[in-house]
């Protein structure tokens, strides 16, 4: 009979737990045969590629993200394989969890989403995006954290982290440039290596050093003329190289073009190639990958050797160590109180309460006895369309169903105003009440105005909505104006009711011309399945919100450096292959731009209001001067000034007073929010070190903390910074 200690013995290396990971791998490496490596470096189905069966290596599974579990599709097809198991939970869109300024939020939000995702077997999460919002009009801002990448680097940390701790593999996307929906297969970025290191890559790389993601996710874009999955300088150079990533390069769905590049430049793991084999469909079409039959002749017919392919699976390998061989991770669960509780928590505190004239905010629940709703945006699920982050949820709580649940003692009265969406169903899943509507524009708008007259506030649920051309994948808008008929009724409806809340749900800006005329605003994002009662809590200030802008919102395009320099989209070259877009505006993204033209945006980046009021005190600090390796920590006492317990994000941004280089009038360097009851007051302590006055260097190729005077602005918006502080960098 076999003993334990026997059964230990004969254990092999690989499968022992008590032996180092990395030897672990060695030994299983030594037993691969080339089919087996060559099968686990490419997909097997639309979302899974194989383990070792024989080795007894699970497949690993992978799925979108970021904003919850996304339905099971059919093995080889988009279609949805209509399982009973995967309706899930849709938390907010990432820009609402950067609005919440709170990274322990996106801690919870990736643990969350892990449990979700366990329950649900699978081992890779593709998301979370940290792509910069470089221009309003991208597609897909709504599944990123905004234009700043201090506020992007805090904000992805965690939510990798706890995804992570269960053993959940995050895949950090679109690795990287990749600003353009709009033919994005074809846009080559030209780029300053400062505005490349500035802006666009400090998130990724906060989330591979400080995060440690075990995935990336490299992107359709181009960058210096080559395809950014198998992108040598972005891959074998920055990412592998000068950051130290363990992890897996994983393509993006059909991003993979070319075997010799795909074998020397650092891709990793090849999904979703559409191959002429997956069009046929007569053989496996696996088969016909990039990484699969055409690598392994190469190597058979002496082209290679299995160096860089065993460098892959070394990967690969390291990544199935942390997720399907991890024995340790928990089982997980669907559609828990405390997913559902989460969801909410992150949608009330990323929504930003933009404007609030005259305190319209909260509805007065005593006096207001009829609210009219008006919007398409009111009755239409959210949770659906936008592209690859489309889920199905178990539930959704629409803006409407929420109002109406929280105001039961108001009349409440809805008019959809205007013909918006009338595709019923996205990705198989039916919209939800998108009804279509057979009456002219002139007879809805002529409804919205006679309810209007006799309502007591009316609240306008508009924006965007996640159909093409607007927050959604493929495709970036064709205009900042909002879609539809909604500012016709919106005007319209001002001429007889000026008590009017403006309810935005979007990823992005918006012109919003009637501004002035219109008291309250509340940008509130696509906020998932708690949506309605999210919304409902913050206009009957049940919730004092407390969101911050993670961009800046523009009056006009021309206040957005990419539009206002003709960067985008960029020009195609003659043979209509390719496009060139030289992102002309540099480092001057956002508020970077704003600034330094002296323009006033709508809304500033970091802007966002109370229902209570906060006094922001002198700041001190603990030194005058400051060495390259110390720090420097800032006091500012904050005060509650108001009647209601709230929140407040004190923010710090640094201005260089000298520099060999442009510098920006101010960036963003550090933030923390703190919660205070009326009439507290609290010291709030920031710490930063040199590489918060760093530049990058193009000439040394790295960061540099020139000595000299420096300012810290702090405030509690990227325009109301009443206090500074004027320190030295020896
Ligand atoms: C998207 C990715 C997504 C993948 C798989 C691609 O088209 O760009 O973000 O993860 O599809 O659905």
């Amino acid at each position: 009979m076999m003993t334990l200690s026997t059964l230990a013995q004969n254990m092999p290396v690989y499968l022992d737990e008590s032996k180092p990971v990395e030897q672990r791998i060695d030994d299983a490496l030594s037993r691969m045969t080339l089919d087996e490596k060559i099968a686990v470096i490419h997909a097997q189905s639309k979302f899974s590629s194989p383990g070792v069966k024989r080795l007894g290596f699970p497949d690993l599974w992978t799925d979108d993200g970021p904003h919850g579990v996304r339905p099971d599709v059919l093995w080889d097809e988009w279609e949805q394989a209509g399982q009973t198991n995967d309706s899930c939970v849709a938390f907010p869109a990432l820009t609402c969890l950067a609005a919440t300024w709170n990274p322990q939020l996106a801690r919870l939000y990736g643990e969350n989403l892990a449990e979700e995702a366990l329950y649900r077997n699978k081992h890779v999460m593709l998301g979370p995006g940290v792509n910069i919002y470089r221009t309003p009009l991208g597609g897909r801002n709504f599944e990123y954290m905004g234009e700043d990448p201090w506020l992007a680097s805090r904000m992805v940390v965690p939510y990798i982290q706890g995804l992570q701790s269960k053993g959940v593999a995050a895949c950090v996307k679109h690795y990287a440039l990749n600003n353009d929906e709009e033919y994005r297969h074809q846009v080559n970025v030209k780029i300053s290596d400062r505005a490349l290191h500035e802006i666009y890559l400090p998130a990724f790389k906060a989330a591979v050093q400080e995060g440690g993601a075990w995935s990336i996710m490299g992107a359709y874009n181009l960058y210096q003329g080559v395809h950014n999955c198998h992108n040598a300088t972005m891959l074998n150079k920055i990412l592998k190289k000068d950051w130290g990533f363990d992890g897996v390069v994983i393509s993006d769905w059909g991003g993979c073009h070319n075997t010799d590049e795909a074998i020397k430049n650092g891709l990793d793991l090849e999904f979703g190639s559409w191959t002429n084999g997956l069009t046929a469909g007569a053989s496996n079409a696996y088969d016909n990958y990039y990484l699969a039959l055409p690598y392994k002749k190469l190597i058979q017919e002496g082209k290679y050797s299995t160096k860089e392919l065993d460098e892959k699976v070394r990967r690969v390998l390291r990544l199935f160590y942390r997720t399907t061989m991890n024995r340790q991770k928990p089982h997980g669960f669907l559609c828990s109180e405390s997913h559902y509780a989460t969801a909410l928590k992150i949608a009330q505190e990323g929504i930003v309460l933009l404007k609030n004239d005259r305190n319209l905010l909260p509805i007065n629940l005593q006096t207001t006895k009829k609210i009219l709703v008006v919007g398409e945006n009111a009755i239409k699920m959210m949770t659906v369309g936008g592209g690859s982050s489309s889920l199905k949820v178990q539930k959704e709580i629409l803006p409407l169903d929420g109002i109406k649940a929280r105001f039961t003692d108001a009349q409440i009265d809805y008019v959809r105003g205007y013909v918006g969406d009338t595709v019923q169903s996205y990705n198989g899943v039916t919209v939800g009440r998108s009804l279509y509507e057979t009456r002219s524009q002139a007879e809805l708008t002529a409804e919205a105005v006679a309810k209007a007259k006799e309502a007591d506030v009316v609240i306008f649920v508009g924006g965007l909505n996640k159909s093409d051309y607007q927050d959604c994948e493929g495709h970036d808008r064709k205009s900042y104006d909002l879609p539809y008929a909604q500012n016709e009724v919106i005007e319209a409806i001002l001429k007889v009711n000026p008590r009017l809340v403006y309810v935005n749900i979007s990823g992005n800006g918006a012109a919003l011309p009637w501004i002035k005329k219109v008291p309250a605003v509340v940008q509130a994002w696509f906020i998932g399945s708690e949506a309605g009662e999210a919304i409902a809590s913050v206009l009957a200030g049940d919730v004092n919100p407390s969101g911050k802008l993670p961009f800046t919102w523009y009056a006009s395009l021309n206040q957005c450096g990419a539009h206002a320099t003709g960067s985008y989209p960029g020009t195609w070259r003659e043979d209509y292959k390719i496009i060139d877009e030289e992102y002309k505006e540099g480092i001057y993204v956002g508020y970077r731009y704003t600034d330094s033209k002296k323009l006033k945006p709508l809304f500033a980046f970091g802007h966002g209001l109370s229902y209570t009021t906060f006094k922001v005190g002198k700041a001190t600090a603990n030194k005058q001067v400051m060495t390259t390796d110390g720090q420097i920590s800032f006091t500012v006492p904050v005060t509650n000034t108001g009647n209601r317990a709230g929140s407040e994000t004190i923010q710090l941004y640094i201005a260089a007073k000298q520099s060999k280089v442009d510098r920006p009038v101010k960036e963003l360097k550090a933030f923390q929010k703190v919660y205070l009851q009326p009439g507290e007051t609290r010291n709030v302590t920031i710490t930063i070190g040199s590489e918060a006055l760093s530049y990058y260097d193009e000439t040394r190729h790295d960061w540099c903390a020139e000595p000299g005077k420096y300012e810290a602005l702090i405030g509690t918006a990227s325009d109301l910074l009443p206090t500074k502080h004027t320190f030295q960098l020896k």
